[in-house]
């Protein structure tokens, strides 16, 4: 009989990551690749990754750090102002470049080199179009003045209106969407339009950063909105083909998160699906009764939809003898992880949480 507090399925795939570079590397890696296969990395370093060849050179680092057989970095460009054409038909040649990634300037951790208008890349768009290459987009407008809360809002409506109305058959990921206002946007743009949810964004709000006191290791961008944004986020999830996930876990040292200038980002790489079935259990069967429904839908959000996305062959490089298990397990979370000589302190440093999980052998 099959053990009822118990999921299985396929190594999962994280469809938006930061590992960064240098001495924390061989951490974020190994944490990545103990819970997926797959992983696109964004290419937002000091300085960006703005090329193939520093894309592979980047590719390289991570698979020597990597103690794992069956992680794959997927990798992506930065787009900048001065992104050539060129350089996307070289990714498009390569096997190991996925997508571009664009930052508008200043939005978000290391995007100072990001586009500073978006009609910069008119004939870079014009060529990922042409070549049917995909584009990731940190979607928040910059305008100084704008509420913080309504900058996901204000880039739909402006910077990424612009981008779709021209380049009708670009294929989109609209990256880490995060308010009912992005979800209308992906969902009327369907037929060429993705996203991205994070664990955060399904299971925070803005009560989660801001009462009882100001929560540093719940800052991110695009800031955590209210409970309607929260419930449009896990209704689409639930509801759409092409919402999928991606953890956007970005690790930044405790003494940047603890400071007067907060840095953002929210780790979660290490126990990415166990947060996905948080978020997502109260909508399905109690699994301990019927495994099935959670155990189905986790396998869409978090390999499936995303690699049919990305035209990816399904299972490339999965060795089916590998599984995730994903068993109904309370465990602590550890309260700090060793980081370069600073500290890493993930999302629910030190809770408790009801879901453990483990790359196994299938048999
Ligand atoms: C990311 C980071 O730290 O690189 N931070 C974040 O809050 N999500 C950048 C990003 O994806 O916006
Ligand atoms: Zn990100």
């Amino acid at each position: 009989m099959a053990d009822r507090n118990r999921i299985e399925i396929p190594l999962p795939d994280d469809w938006h990551l930061h590992l960064r570079d240098g001495d924390v590397l061989p951490v974020t890696v190994n944490h990545a690749a103990s819970r997926c296969r797959r992983a696109i990395i964004m290419p937002n370093l000091k300085p960006p990754v703005r090329t193939v060849e520093e894309a592979a050179a980047y590719r390289d680092r991570i698979l020597q750090v990597c103690q794992w057989d069956h992680f794959e970095p997927l990798m992506t460009l930065y787009l900048t102002d001065n992104t050539s054409p060129e350089e996307i038909l070289k990714a498009k040649d390569s096997d190991f470049v996925h997508a571009v990634k664009l930052y508008p300037a200043g939005a978000t951790t290391n995007s100072d080199h990001g586009l500073t208008s978006v009609q910069n890349a008119r004939e870079v768009f014009a060529a990922m179009e042409q070549c049917d290459f995909p584009l990731l987009v940190h979607a928040e407008s910059t305008e100084p003045n704008l509420d913080v809360f309504d900058r996901e809002r204000a880039f739909v409506e402006t910077d990424f209106a612009w981008i779709c109305e021209n380049f009708k058959r670009l294929r989109i990921v609209f990256e880490h969407v995060s308010s009912r206002a992005g979800v209308d946007f992906v969902n009327s743009n369907a037929s060429r339009m993705a996203a991205t949810v994070t664990p955060h964004h399904l299971l925070l709000t803005r009560n989660d950063l801001l009462v009882g006191g100001l929560k540093p290791h719940h800052y991110c961008l695009p800031v955590v909105k209210t409970e309607d944004d929260r419930r449009a986020l896990i209704q689409a999830s639930l509801d759409k083909e092409n919402f999928f996930a991606g953890t956007d876990s970005a690790p930044h040292p405790r003494s940047k998160k603890e400071s007067h200038n907060c840095a953002a980002g929210i780790y979660t790489a290490p126990f990415f699906p166990e947060l996905y079935a948080m978020a997502f259990e109260p909508h399905f069967p109690d699994p301990s009764q019927d495994p099935a429904p959670l155990q189905d839908f986790l396998r869409l959000f978090m390999s499936v939809r995303g690699e049919r996305f990305y035209r990816m062959p399904l299972n490339e490089k999965g060795s089916p003898d590998q599984i995730l298990e994903i068993r109904k397990e309370e465990w602590t979370l550890t309260a700090s992880y060793e980081f370069a000589g600073d500290e890493l302190v993930p999302l629910y440093a030190g809770k408790t949480i009801p879901y453990k999980a483990e790359i196994v052998k299938a048999n």
